[in-house]
């Protein structure tokens, strides 16, 4: 039964794990800011998604997760959310997000969409209403606001700092031009928190579900879902003492009364037909507290984010990969396989520096990067989550091999994170830079639809073209043909659909190698030639003569399950 109205549009499933299609499926993340701009204006939108449909019907993918569309003053690129039930202007209406959501059905794509439950914009009318009123008023309620720490108005109430860096409170001014109380925002001035103890919070997030749901939504995508709740006595953050307790944790992170929202939430998606998915970015060092969301009960699935920080190294690897079944495998939920997003460094820039984890922290301007060496490394790294049990998330672009823009004019840089660390951290928008279609820089290299007079809302550097779709459409040791053959053979083969996961002990230190039933995935990160299996290959990062080269993944054919391992010609 449907829990809302009878406008509920029909999510149709094309793959053959249909009803579980999220335990295996391949989910593509479009910034639709980014992807392609069918209106020529410079600015992507809903109308270049939609006419992008047979590119992502061709690349396979079973859904699509939409960065936020919604009406924002794009303070935090969409993260800042006006109104949940209006479609920006710049990407369309309301009517073009419906009409997408059912042409993307018609042809077997899902469509998740961004929630933001966290925070809103400093534009939404319930926090114009909270600066309108007065100090202990209904209106202020739903928020975070607060007078000055111990009868001192000056002082901050809390010391909790931004994970964009900076304070989290921002002193309001009363109508008289006087300075007033506090308000906190745990990313910009801009985002004010909400505060979920607040009823009408919780209702109002269950409504904006049931909005996108009753409009074929197949599922949401929880922004921040770790944040929500706060320690209502606001006490400071023992994590930045001088000698924290061992067991200090923070009073904004992963507060054990989340769980009833999401579960909450659960209810609603399961009341749907068919039942809508809840995935989670849920950044949480503990595999336990991060397992902890996941179940039959609260969100469907999770962001691997242990895994997408994780250096180039077989040990490393292993050990996340170890970690994340055995975290997983109590819930019954699926793992997901991360390579990146719009937050963080694109892989192919990543896997070619010297330090190959990712941490925002670390970020830095002009760090030397071997692109050749981060581009075999990213597809063999590809090979090698598309391999593993669970769903599989790609970032728009990462297809096609796309580096890290670092060359970014730094007065066209509008991510807060530049700013807030006072331009040490290049931010990120080196990784939402407008997608290359075509080999023209006429119409911003395919990304408008037409010879625009408008310039992308974020440069392309002049060797975009190199990247278009349309050059690797004709070149078959592509990226983009690289990605749709892993993504074929994974929906074809079975044994890659199951939660069958063997680790292959008998390697070299230097590879990491499992079975899946009869599939067999050999991943070479040393700089040694390892000796081929004698078994048949079913597909490679590279191509592969008689041994593995360097970071090269390879796809074997195991002869079948149950017969003794596979002849191994050298290790
Ligand atoms: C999430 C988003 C990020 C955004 C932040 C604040 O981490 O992925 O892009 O800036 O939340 O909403």
């Amino acid at each position: 039964m449907n829990a809302g109205t009878s406008r509920n549009a029909e999510v149709t499933p094309t793959t053959r794990w249909e009803a579980d299609w999220w335990r295996s499926g391949v989910v593509y993340q479009i910034y639709p800011r980014s992807f392609a701009d069918g209106n020529s204006d410079g600015v992507g939108d809903i109308a270049g998604i939609t006419s992008r449909l047979p590119y992502l019907h061709k690349l396979g993918v079973d859904a699509v997760w939409l960065n936020p569309w919604y009406l924002s003053p794009l303070a935090d690129g969409g993260y800042d959310v006006a109104d949940y039930r209006q479609i920006d202007p710049r990407f369309g209406s309301l009517q073009d997000a419906e009409d997408l959501i059912k042409k993307a059905a018609d042809m077997g794509i899902r469509v998740i969409v961004d929630i933001v439950p966290n925070h809103v914009s400093d534009q939404h009318p319930w926090f114009k209403a909270a600066l309108a009123s007065e100090p202990g008023s209904e209106e202020r309620s739903r928020f975070w606001f607060h007078d000055g720490r111990d009868g001192d108005p000056t002082h901050m109430p809390t010391n909790w700092l931004s994970s964009f860096r900076g304070n989290t409170w921002t002193r309001t001014t009363n109508a008289d031009g006087s300075p007033g109380q506090w308000y906190l925002h745990l990313f910009t001035p801009e985002q004010p928190d909400l505060n979920w103890n607040h009823p009408e919070v919780r209702t109002e997030h269950e409504e904006i579900l049931k909005f996108w749901f009753d409009r074929g939504a197949a599922g949401v995508r929880v922004d921040s879902a770790v944040l929500i709740i706060k320690d209502p006595s606001l006490p400071d953050d023992p994590t930045l003492l001088d000698n924290p307790p061992p067991d200090a944790s923070q009073p904004f992170v992963d507060l054990d009364e989340i769980h009833e929202v999401y579960q909450s939430w659960r209810t609603i998606a399961d009341s749907y037909d068919p039942p809508r998915i809840i995935v989670g970015e849920v950044w949480l060092p503990d595999t336990n507290r991060f397992a902890a969301y996941l179940g039959s009960n609260e969100m469907h699935t999770a962001f691997n984010f242990d895994f997408m920080t994780r250096a180039w190294d077989p040990s490393e690897l292993h050990s996340s990969i170890t970690a994340t079944l055995a975290a997983h495998a109590p819930v019954n939920a699926p793992a997901t396989w991360v390579l990146s997003n719009h937050d963080v460094t694109r892989p192919v820039t990543r896997y070619g520096r010297t330090d190959t984890s990712f941490a925002f922290e670390k970020k830095r301007f002009g760090t030397p990067t071997d692109l050749v060496l981060g581009t075999r490394r990213a597809r063999a790294a590809f090979l090698l989550c598309a391999a593993l049990p669970g769903s599989l998330y790609i970032y728009q672009g990462d297809e096609l091999g796309l580096p890290e823009n670092e060359e970014l004019p730094r007065e066209v840089i509008e991510d807060p994170m530049y700013f807030r660390s006072e331009g040490v951290d290049p931010g990120r928008d080196g990784c939402r830079v407008p997608l290359p279609w075509e080999d023209d820089p006429k119409s911003n290299y395919g990304f408008s639809s037409e010879a625009s007079s408008e310039q992308p809302w974020m440069p392309q550097p002049a060797w975009w073209g190199e990247y278009a779709v349309s050059r690797q459409e004709e070149d078959p040791q592509s990226m983009l043909w690289f990605y749709r053959e892993a993504l074929r053979l994974r929906r074809e083969i079975e044994d890659f659909h199951g939660n069958d996961f063997e680790w292959c002990e008998d390697l070299p230190e230097s590879c990491l190698g499992f079975r899946r039933g009869k599939v067999m995935c050999i991943v070479n990160f040393g700089q040694h030639e390892v000796p081929l299996l004698d078994l048949p290959i079913l597909f490679s990062s590279e191509p592969v003569a008689d041994s593995i080269g360097s970071d090269i993944a390879v796809w074997f054919t195991h002869r079948s399950t149950g017969e003794a391992g596979p002849k191994n010609k050298g290790v």
